[in-house]
């Protein structure tokens, strides 16, 4: 198998989880580079559910390294949780089959404290973002003030990176007339999770080197989908990374030509949490429709997810500026039982015909999708694992969707269980 950068093309919540976990069986690691626990990633295996927000998908699999890079921002204390949760539930992780980036930056409680106050703040204009503290973390990153795995090695590193980084957020806190934070506070957090955190922590771009010199595969692990990615995404309505594949390398720790073929994980139609633009929404009764069939709730928040058709228009935005090499197409069985199916083929934006979704905040709000309108089908796809098992209206729209994208499926998914997966291309040939 190629290594594979497993990414979403809409707006999070494809099936990533699902997709990784199939592919997992031929790759040696499985490496997440970017996001944090903003993410939830499902796994059905024999009817048994995984929820993942942190831990790369390929947890699930015995004798598979799991990495998380040094891009994503880590919660250490929710990273912890998840790892007990899983123990729970019969997995085994230890320090030999989960690798932490030593350079990975820390999310702490006054990045979610922050977050939260922000979002309030924002009134109408709320982004609705997890209230993770995601945004805040990436932030203090990028301004240099931020703490690292690495920093919990020396208590006297500690303390003075938190004065600093208390510092700005003080100015703040005291600006909106909320409490401030104690250096004391946040120390005494990490302390009581630095030995377990440190555990885990170690090289994790060497790690990946000596497995890629020895032939194995990695997968990369997306977070997020295209359209939340901080440049090319409905900004501001966006999360605050890079979720395109190009960010695999830099968040992992590897050379860009590390990865061979970019799996975007598209859903048969369209969904998105939060605020933001979203041309295709039903908020009617097929948008419940949607919804009700495919379950659609998130699996961080809870919040109930927007639903709408298909946008061919945005998929195809999304091969192009993210390199996709090929789509694995899910939940087609939650489209079961419609009989029209409607697909957005261009956008009307102030009376001009536009075939992509431009930058402008006001003009992605007033973009008026285009539809063409196919037969849909009345039999069941739920489970198939055969191309041929599909109607044939089923089979008319994948491959409609492929000319209108301008990419071939490679997998089509069928069901939440790991076997219900139809595999279209051989991805696994180097
Ligand atoms: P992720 O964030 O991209 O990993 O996706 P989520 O796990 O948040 O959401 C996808 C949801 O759809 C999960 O509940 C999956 O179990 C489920 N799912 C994945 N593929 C399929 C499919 O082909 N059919 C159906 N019905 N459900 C699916
Ligand atoms: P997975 O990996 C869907 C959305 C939030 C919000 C915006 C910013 O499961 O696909 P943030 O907390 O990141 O600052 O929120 O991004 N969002 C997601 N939506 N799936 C996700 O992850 C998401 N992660 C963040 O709802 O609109
Ligand atoms: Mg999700």
């Amino acid at each position: 198998m190629a290594n594979v950068a497993v990414i979403g093309s809409q707006w999070g919540d494809e099936g990533k989880g699902k997709i990784v976990d199939v592919l997992s069986s031929e790759a040696e690691v499985v490496v997440r580079f970017q996001g944090g626990h903003n993410a939830g990633h499902t796994l059905v295996i024999d009817g048994v559910t995984y929820k993942l927000h942190l831990l790369p998908s390929g947890i699930v699999r015995p004798g598979k390294l799991s990495v998380i890079g040094n891009g994503v921002v880590v919660d250490p204390h929710a990273l912890l949780k998840e790892i007990n949760t899983v123990k729970e539930q019969g997995l085994d992780i230890n320090p030999d089959n989960l690798v932490l980036a030593e350079n990975a930056s820390l999310i702490l409680s006054v990045h979610s404290i922050m977050d939260q106050a922000m979002e309030a703040a924002r009134g109408k204009g709320k982004i609705g973002t997890t209230g993770r503290g995601i945004g805040l973390a990436y932030e203090d990153k990028v301004a240099r003030r931020g703490i690292r795995v690495c920093d919990l090695e020396s208590n006297d590193v500690l303390k003075e990176k938190l004065e600093k980084m208390l510092d700005h957020h003080n100015l703040l806190l005291k600006g909106w007339g909320a409490d401030e934070v104690k250096v004391e506070t946040l120390y005494d957090e990490l302390m009581s999770v630095s030995d377990q955190i440190l555990s885990y922590s170690g090289v994790a771009w060497k790690r990946l080197d000596e497995v890629h010199k020895a032939g194995k595969k990695i997968l990369f692990e997306g977070a997020q989908g295209h359209f939340l990615d901080v440049d090319h995404g409905t900004y501001p309505f966006v999360t605050s990374s890079n979720t395109v594949a190009g960010a695999a390398a830099a968040g992992a720790g590897v050379g860009p030509s590390m990865v061979d073929y970019v799996l975007g994980i598209t859903k048969a139609y369209t969904t998105r949490v939060g605020s933001g633009p979203f041309p295709t929404e039903q908020e009617n009764d097929v948008g419940e429709q949607l919804g009700t069939r495919g379950h659609e709730f998130g699996t961080t928040t809870g919040r109930k997810r927007r639903c709408g058709w298909f946008d061919a228009t945005l998929v195809r935005q999304a091969v192009k500026t993210g390199g996709i090499s090929g789509i694995a197409l899910t939940k087609l069985d939650v489209l079961d039982g419609f009989d029209e199916l409607k697909i957005c083929v261009a956008y009307e934006i102030d009376g001009e015909r536009y075939d992509y979704l431009p930058s402008s905040m006001i003009k992605q709000a007033n973009a008026k999708p285009i539809y063409e309108t196919m037969p849909g089908w009345q039999e069941t796809t739920y489970g198939a694992r055969s191309y041929g098992d599909l109607p044939a209206a089923a089979v008319k729209y994948v491959k409609h969707i492929e000319e209108l994208i301008e990419a071939p499926v490679a997998l089509l998914s069928t069901s939440p269980e790991r076997d219900d997966t139809i595999l279209m291309q051989d991805l696994f040939l180097d």
